[in-house]
C-alpha cells in the first residue's frame, strides 16, 4: 500500500501499524488491509470514470467492513452468491446498488435477490430467464436485468481467468446469435426490465485492446438489437479485469487513461452506429483491494537443497501457504516479498518461499531474492495480497484460515478473526 515504510528498527509499517506489532498481537499467517489505500483506489475509479457506475467486485475480497467502505465511497457492489449478498447487505450496502452475477444462480438466490430489490441481475442463460420470470410472477415483482454476453475476445491472461472466448461457461455468445435472442427475450418479457449488455473479458489484464474489441462488438450487438426491436439499450457494462503489479515487471494501466480510452471509443462507435450513448459501468475488484493488502508470515525453516550443476536452492518455509493463497498453485501467479521485521545488509540469495502444506506444489513465491541471513523467526511480508487470496482460502490440511486485519492511522481492527481448530471441529459432526 502507498505510505508503506520501515520504522527505525527496520520493521515494515503499513497504514501506520508496524507489522512486527501486528504479528505479535494477532499471530501469523495474517492478512492486513490498509483502509486508506483501499478507499483511495475506490475514489480514483470514481473520479476517473466520472458519470459511470462503479461496481466493486466483491469476489476479490468481501467482509461487512469492506462493504461499508465501498458504500461510503459511493461505489456499488457486484455479488455472485447468497453469501456475498448477505455480507453486502449486512455491511450496509443498499440492495438497489447490488449487481447479482453468476452462471448458476439458484431459485433460492434469485428469490432472495428479488425480494430484497437488487439493482440488477446479470442473466447468464435461457434457463435463468425462465427462472426469473417464474419467480417474478410468484412474488408479483419486476426484475431489472442485463444479459451477459460472450464477445469472443481472447484476453491475454491465464486460461482460468479469461472469460470471453467462446468455449467457456459464461454468457450467451454474440457470434451464435444467442446473445441477441437473450436480449429480445428479456425485452419482450412482461416481468423483466432489460437494462442492457454486460461483458467481462477476463482478469489481470494489462492492455486496452481486448476491451476495445469488446466495446465494438457489444455496441454492434446493441445496434442489431435496435434493428430487431426498435428499442435502444440504456446501459453497457464492461466488467472488471484491470491488472495490478504483483512483481516489478507488471505494468498496470493508469485509471484515468483507461477511462479516457473507453469513452473516446464508445463515443466514436455510437456516433458511427447512430446509437444513443448508453449509461456505462465497470466492475473492478482486484485493482481496488489487491494493492491495499499484505500477507504476513513467519519463517519456520530455511533449507538449502542441492539442485543440478552443483547449484543450491534455498527453501524458506512459512506458516501458511496454498490454503491461504492458492493463486500461485492455481494460476502460476507471481509474488514478491521482503523481510518485514528488520533491515539486512546481507547479500541477496535466490530463494523459494514455500508453505506448510503436504504437497510439493505448495509454492508461494517461486523465485525471490532475499538476504542470505534470512532465518527462522523472521517475518516476511507479501505485498499485493488483498485480492483473491484470503477470499479463496481453504482449510486444506485442517489449517484454520488466517485473520483479516484492517489498519488505519496506526490502529488495527479485526475484520475477520482467525479461525480456530474448534471452529473446524464443530463442523465435523460424524461419530
Ligand atoms: N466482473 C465479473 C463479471 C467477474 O467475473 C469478475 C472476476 C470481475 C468483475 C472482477 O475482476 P477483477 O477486476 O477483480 O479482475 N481468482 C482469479 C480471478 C477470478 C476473477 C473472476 N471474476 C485470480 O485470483 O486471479
Amino acid at each position: 500500500p502507498s505510505g508503506t515504510h520501515r520504522d527505525e528498527a527496520g520493521a515494515v509499517v503499513v497504514g501506520g501499524a508496524s507489522l512486527v506489532d501486528v504479528a505479535r498481537e494477532y499471530g501469523t499467517a495474517a492478512y492486513v488491509i490498509d483502509e486508506a489505500d483501499f478507499r483511495a483506489r475506490a475514489a480514483a475509479f470514481r473520479e476517473s470514470f466520472k458519470g459511470w457506475e462503479i461496481y466493486y467486485a466483491g469476489k476479490a475480497l468481501l467482509t461487512r467492513t469492506v462493504a461499508r467502505w465501498v458504500a461510503e465511497e459511493g461505489l456499488s457492489l457486484d455479488v455472485t452468491t447468497m453469501g456475498e449478498m448477505k455480507v453486502a447487505l449486512a455491511g450496509g450496502m443498499p440492495a438497489a446498488r447490488l449487481g447479482f452475477h453468476g452462471n448458476n444462480k439458484s431459485v433460492e438466490e434469485i428469490r432472495f435477490a428479488l425480494e430484497q430489490g437488487v439493482g440488477r441481475i446479470i442473466v447468464d442463460s435461457f434457463d435463468e430467464i425462465d427462472r426469473i420470470e417464474a419467480l417474478c410472477r410468484e412474488l408479483g415483482v419486476r426484475a431489472r436485468a442485463m444479459v451477459r454476453v460472450t464477445t469472443g475476445v481472447e484476453a491475454h491472461t491465464h486460461e482460468y481467468i479469461a472469460t470471453a472466448h467462446e468455449d467457456q461457461k459464461f454468457g450467451l455468445s454474440i457470434s451464435s446469435g444467442q446473445a441477441l435472442t437473450g436480449l429480445v427475450r428479456c425485452h419482450t418479457s412482461d416481468v423483466i426490465d432489460l437494462l442492457g449488455i454486460h461483458s467481462h473479458i477476463g482478469s489481470q489484464i494489462f492492455e486496452t485492446a481486448g476491451f476495445e474489441v469488446a466495446i465494438r462488438r457489444t455496441l454492434k450487438l446493441a445496434h442489431q438489437f435496435r434493428t430487431a426491436t426498435g428499442a435502444e439499450l440504456p446501459e453497457l457494462d464492461l466488467g472488471g479485469g484491470f491488472g495490478i503489479a504483483y512483481v516489478s515487471a507488471d505494468a498496470p494501466m493508469p485509471t484515468p487513461d483507461l477511462a479516457a480510452a473507453f469513452e473516446e471509443l464508445i463515443d466514436h462507435e455510437c456516433l458511427a452506429l447512430g446509437l444513443e450513448r448508453p449509461r456505462l459501468s465497470i466492475e473492478p475488484g482486484r485493482a481496488i483491494c489487491g494493492p491495499a493488502g499484505v500477507a504476513i508470515y513467519e519463517v519456520g525453516t530455511v533449507k538449502v537443497v542441492e539442485v543440478e550443476n552443483n547449484k543450491a536452492r534455498v527453501y524458506v518455509s512459512v506458516d501458511g501457504g496454498m490454503s491461504d493463497n492458492i493463486r500461485p498453485a492455481l494460476y502460476a501467479a507471481e509474488y514478491s516479498c521482503v523481510i518485514a521485521n528488520r533491515n539486512s545488509d546481507a547479500a541477496p540469495v535466490l530463494c523459494r518461499v514455500v508453505g506448510k502444506h503436504c504437497e510439493g506444489g505448495d509454492i508461494l513465491i517461486r523465485y525471490v531474492f532475499l538476504p542470505r541471513d534470512i532465518a527462522p523467526g523472521d517475518l516476511i511480508a507479501v505485498p499485493a495480497s488483498g485480492a483473491y487470496a484470503r477470499a479463496m482460502a481453504s482449510n486444506y490440511n485442517q489449517v484454520p484460515r488466517p485473520p483479516l486485519l484492517g489498519v488505519r492511522d496506526g490502529e488495527v481492527t479485526t475484520m475477520l478473526r482467525r479461525e480456530t481448530l474448534e471452529d473446524l471441529m464443530r463442523l465435523d459432526v460424524g461419530e
